[in-house]
């Protein structure tokens, strides 16, 4: 049973009333503004929509406030409502009301968490690594995210399909190719191919990345010069006293020094690439010194059916899901469809026809583009040699998933880098004819390093992912053993396991999802705070309270006490409680996670306050430690739920 539902459902009429001619969309607006309070001092939700009436309908909003408020049926729901302010609501809700919500919680499957009336069906686009190459840190937010999202869609009664788009089909295949036709050692490849295949693939990235740095380190340097030209220009400008001047002087100085700054670093890496590089590496890169060249036309000759590069092709695949497929075991995460860019190959052709005949697709300097209003440049579906490009085959993906699927929502969760591809996509759908389908970007930010930057190894090197889940799982191991050096070394290993990769999916989840975030063991794996270590130690805490007096929170589903309140923090931990429901609502408004991470951390905050000021032992009667037990049981199985749906794992005993 929602609250917030419930009082909004009250309030509709009265609104509808107030503005006769006002579409669903302002009346929702208008309900958007009843609110859980900041403070309990002003109760347990506002109604705050009579600002904006008042300012519609030109009448005081403190008149509005209390015409609803004589309107309005609350006295069943609100022990007290209150007018405040230049026109707020304050609603406190019945005790009474709280604890029938309460018990209906405790005994239901869900925590009383309703399923949707209407379910839809939701296409998680998620992972989608390019494979052949390593997974890297950056993949990490992709699948967490997605695979949250996927949860608790799902939980609320949605048809969710997962899909991993994986780019299967791009140049990283043309450089292993070209790697096993130059490189292969043979023997290892027959002993442990995958690891034989990724060694390759990182050769060749040196060695191209060798000749990219030779190549572009003329070009920076006499850039760099070029600036430090400009400096010099603006440093000599005489702006005698003119204040103005001499201000926009300061700032362009300031500007051009910063520039020169990233470019100096810029030349530094490429120099670094040249010149630290390994001599016999260098030997060899020399050696191929069209590497560039032969990776593209490997990849041009697997695409164009080349016998000898689809056998190798078909041969490698497998090694690469391999490869990725033991990520993701360890991560817990499954997909519906792993249906990667190569799948859709054969419909390309198909499709850029359709589009250049229904007159959507023109051709411009031999390329076929799509063009499109708001954007300067069109979207490229094939090239003028005739390749199709990353966009062809995404067109593919969405016919695929409304045609195949019906897909009534498509959630993109892909790095922020990527909108303007996801902007002209969605536009070019809609012309396609594909408009009743919901698209979203659900965009992320960048993983940074303690410096601020993008999140390196030392050697400057993209952070492997396995690495990063071995490197939390040992220090989580390390915290385990501190904890409880007697415990037995498998369960030692299995809380540094739980804990490790919790805390590492929790860190990325518990920001909000369009910022960057700095990663740190240290912060992720802290004790108190906002993170899943802190979580789920709670929740092992409240087991240990319910076990110490005999009981579990699934048994406790099976009695039905009264609920009752002696201190307030017994009212603030119910009511948290019951705000489980219309917290995971909130997340699917902008598909952010970490409004989930953060009421899962204030309700352990509350419970560990409740637990400092009520006895359970203790209690002053049997009736209010049945009534305590219940509030721990409830809050145990809300915590192991919510971390749940974050794809994160609870322990009973850490
Ligand atoms: N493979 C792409 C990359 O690594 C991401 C794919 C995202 N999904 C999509 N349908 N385009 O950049």
């Amino acid at each position: 049973m929602k609250l917030l539902s419930e009082i909004k459902a009250r309030f509709k009429p009265a609104l509808e009333a107030l503005l006769e001619n006002a579409d669903t969309a302002q009346i929702d607006s208008l309900l958007a503004m009843v609110r859980p309070t900041q403070d309990d001092k002003f109760g347990d939700y506002q109604v705050n929509c009579a600002m904006a009436l008042g300012k519609k309908l030109g009448t005081a909003p403190r008149d509005i406030a209390a015409g609803l408020l004589q309107q309005v049926k609350l006295d069943d729901l609100c022990a007290r409502t209150e007018l405040a302010g230049p026109g707020f609501i304050n609603l406190t809700i019945n005790d009474n009301w709280i604890k029938k919500c309460l018990s209906s919680a405790i005994s239901d499957d869900r925590l009383g968490v309703e399923q949707v009336t209407e379910p839809r069906t939701v296409v998680i686009d998620l992972s989608s690594p390019n494979v052949a190459k390593p997974m890297h840190v950056g993949h990490i937010r992709s699948t967490v995210i997605g695979d949250a999202l996927a949860n608790i869609h799902r939980f609320i009664g949605h048809k969710v399909i997962t899909d991993n788009h994986l780019g299967d089909w791009g140049t990283q295949f043309g450089m292993i190719i070209y790697g096993y036709k130059n490189f292969v050692d043979q023997a290892a490849y027959e002993k442990n191919p995958v690891q034989e295949l990724s060694r390759l693939y990182k050769y060749v990235r040196v060695i191209m990345d060798f000749h990219a740095a030779g190549r572009k380190l003329p070009e920076a340097t006499e850039l760099k010069q070029k600036q430090i030209e400009a400096l010099e220009k603006v440093q000599a400008q005489d702006h005698g006293d003119n204040k103005g001047k001499l201000k926009q002087q300061k700032k362009d100085i300031q500007r051009l020094k910063e520039k020169i700054a990233s470019q100096e670093e810029a030349i530094a890496d490429f120099r670094n690439t040249v010149e630290g590089c390994d001599p016999e590496l260098a030997t060899v890169a020399l050696e191929h010194s069209s590497v560039e060249r032969e990776v593209l036309a490997e990849t041009a000759k697997l695409h164009e059916g080349d016998k000898e590069n689809r056998d190798l092709w078909d041969k490698f695949l497998p090694f690469c899901l391999q490869d990725i497929q033991r990520i993701y075991d360890r991560l817990g995460v499954k997909f519906d469809f792993i249906l990667g860019e190569s799948y859709y190959q054969d419909q390309l052709a198909s499709i850029v026809d359709e589009l250049t005949s229904n007159g959507l697709a023109t051709e411009s300097d031999g390329a076929m583009c799509v063009f499109l209003k708001g954007f300067e440049a069109p979207m490229i579906i094939r090239k003028k040699d005739g390749a199709f490009l990353y966009p062809t085959t995404d067109l593919a993906t969405i016919k695929h998933r409304v045609e195949e699927w019906q897909a009534d929502s498509m959630l993109y969760v892909v790095d922020h880098r990527q909108h303007d591809h996801f902007e002209k996509l969605f536009a070019a759908s809609r012309l396609w004819g594909y408009n009743e389908v919901e698209m979203t970007h659900v965009s992320f930010g960048t993983v940074m390093g303690d410096d601020g930057k993008p999140f390196k190894t030392r050697a400057g090197d993209t952070v492997g992912l396995e690495g990063l889940l071995d490197e939390a799982e040992s220090r989580a191991l390390a915290v385990a053993i501190e904890q409880n050096p007697n415990l037995e070394e498998s369960r030692q290993h299995e809380i540094g396991r739980v804990v490790g990769l919790g805390a590492l999916k929790y860190a990325d989840l518990s920001q909000n999802r369009t910022s960057d975030y700095k990663f740190s063991y240290d912060k992720m794996l802290a004790l108190k705070g906002n993170t899943a270590t802190y979580l789920q130690y709670a929740n092992a805490r409240v087991h240990g309270i319910l076990s110490k007096l005999d009981t579990d929170a699934a048994s406790l589903r099976n009695t039905a006490d009264d609920i009752v309140f002696t201190e307030t923090v017994e009212r603030q931990l119910a009511m948290q409680l019951l705000r489980f429901d219309e917290t995971i609502d909130e997340v699917l408004v902008e598909y952010k996670p970490n409004l989930l991470c953060n009421y899962l951390f204030d309700l352990a905050q509350v419970f560990a306050r409740f637990f400092d000021q009520c006895s359970v032992r203790d209690a002053s009667s049997v009736e209010l430690q049945r009534s305590r037990l219940q509030l721990c049981g409830l809050t145990s199985r809300t915590l192991t739920c919510g971390l749940g749906l974050l794809g994160i794992e609870s322990l009973e005993r850490i």
